[in-house]
């Protein structure tokens, strides 16, 4: 039951960071070594794989777009995320070096099941990443790995995006240490870092007041846009999508660097625009995110800035600053996604809608 919450949305929205925990839970053997369930493809073929395609839909495909960059920096696999929908139209490239990585939170969503049958027909491997157990979508794969989300009941993925997120890094780090791109040590220490996870959203959860506020505030907001780079592309994306699903305002994300090439036109006096910054760091993406903001600032836009708790270069140019703990910039995304969840339920909330049942939309897409 809904345990005292409004909406299960809400009470899965919580619920993360035990979800991550419980996904996390016996991924190591007594060495250290990462192993995961089900993995019916041997490690001499996972050292021949030359190319893997992601295959999901909808929040789904956000995860995906969020292993692509995991699967390439750690493994050096070229990697390629496609919506489930449209891949087997286009006659893709798969031999049996191909990986095909499945995600979906239900196993049944018709448009990704229909991608992994063509990816099979073509003697491509396929691993799903999936939180039902024995659902359709891991029956008919190579191998698995279960998320441990539990049971999600509102129609918006939440907790289920968090979990395949953790799903799609272990894949990636696996995937190293089996091909040994990267050293044991370094693959430890992520999984470290992967192990405070549960903590650090537990903290933008404990610390999420503003975005209430923030709800109230942009109730009658007509348009919404969404920016990030990098792994905050994906991030931007899907805080565009909740904000449709659930509060049915228009809402768009773009990749910041893609602003100047058309979308900045849209920006008008007053338009909330949420920035997603990566990490400080030392390459140029910080910086060049920070101009972003600025340029849309110019045009009048009201920005709501997601940021790294110590990073003060930002504060001049936030009209609204939402703080988030210091992780590595591919593990962002679970930090970054939270007030971008709490937003949507909230917005949704006020304007009277049905959080975990909004129009026009099932749980689970089971026709093409
Ligand atoms: O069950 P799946 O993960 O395959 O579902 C994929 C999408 O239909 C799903 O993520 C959808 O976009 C959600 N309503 C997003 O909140």
């Amino acid at each position: 039951e809904k345990d005292g919450y409004d909406w299960f949305m809400r009470k899965e929205i919580h619920e993360q960071p035990r979800a991550i925990a419980d996904s996390m839970l016996g991924r190591r053997d007594a060495s250290g070594a990462l192993q995961l369930d089900e993995i019916r493809i041997s490690e001499g073929e996972l050292r021949d794989v030359d190319k893997i395609i992601v295959v999901a839909c909808g929040t789904a495909f956000y995860a995906g777009l969020v292993a692509k960059y995991a699967i390439e920096h750690w493994t050096r696999i070229p990697c390629e995320v496609e919506l489930a929908h449209e891949f087997r139209y286009r006659d893709p490239i798969l031999t049996r070096d191909t990986l095909v990585v499945a995600i979906s939170q239900s196993g049944e969503t018709a448009d990704t099941l229909m991608a992994i049958r063509h990816a099979r027909e073509q003697r491509a491997k396929v691993l799903a990443i999936c939180n039902t157990n024995g659902s359709t979508i891991p029956r008919e794969s190579d191998a698995v790995i279960y998320t441990h989300a539990g049971p999600e009941i509102g129609v918006a993925s939440t907790k289920g995006f968090m979990t395949q997120l953790v799903a799609c890094y272990l894949l990636a780090l696996y995937l190293a240490q089996v091909r040994g791109t990267r050293y044991g040590d370094e693959i430890s220490s992520v999984v470290r870092e992967l192990e405070k996870m549960p903590e650090h959203v537990q903290r933008v959860l404990d610390e999420s007041g503003p975005v209430h506020e923030l709800a109230a505030e942009l109730r009658d907001a007509k348009s919404v846009l969404f920016l990030g780079r990098h792994t905050g592309y994906p991030i931007a994306l899907e805080g565009a999508l909740k904000l449709k699903e659930l509060a049915y305002i228009h809402a768009e994300g773009f990749a910041a660097g893609e602003l100047k090439h058309g979308p900045i036109a849209l920006v008008e006096d007053q338009m909330p625009v949420f920035c997603v910054i990566p990490p400080q760091g030392r390459d140029f993406l910080h910086d060049k995110m920070v101009s972003g903001i600025q340029e849309v600032r110019a045009r009048g836009a009201r920005t709501i800035v997601l940021a790294e708790e110590d990073d003060d270069s930002v504060a001049p140019y936030a009209d609204v600053l939402i703080r988030l703990p210091k992780v590595p910039t591919l593990l962002q995304p679970m930090v970054a996604v939270v007030p971008f969840q709490l937003f949507a339920c909230e917005l949704a909330t006020q304007k009277g809608h049905d959080v975990d049942q909004p129009r026009n939309l099932a749980k689970s897409v089971t026709v093409e």
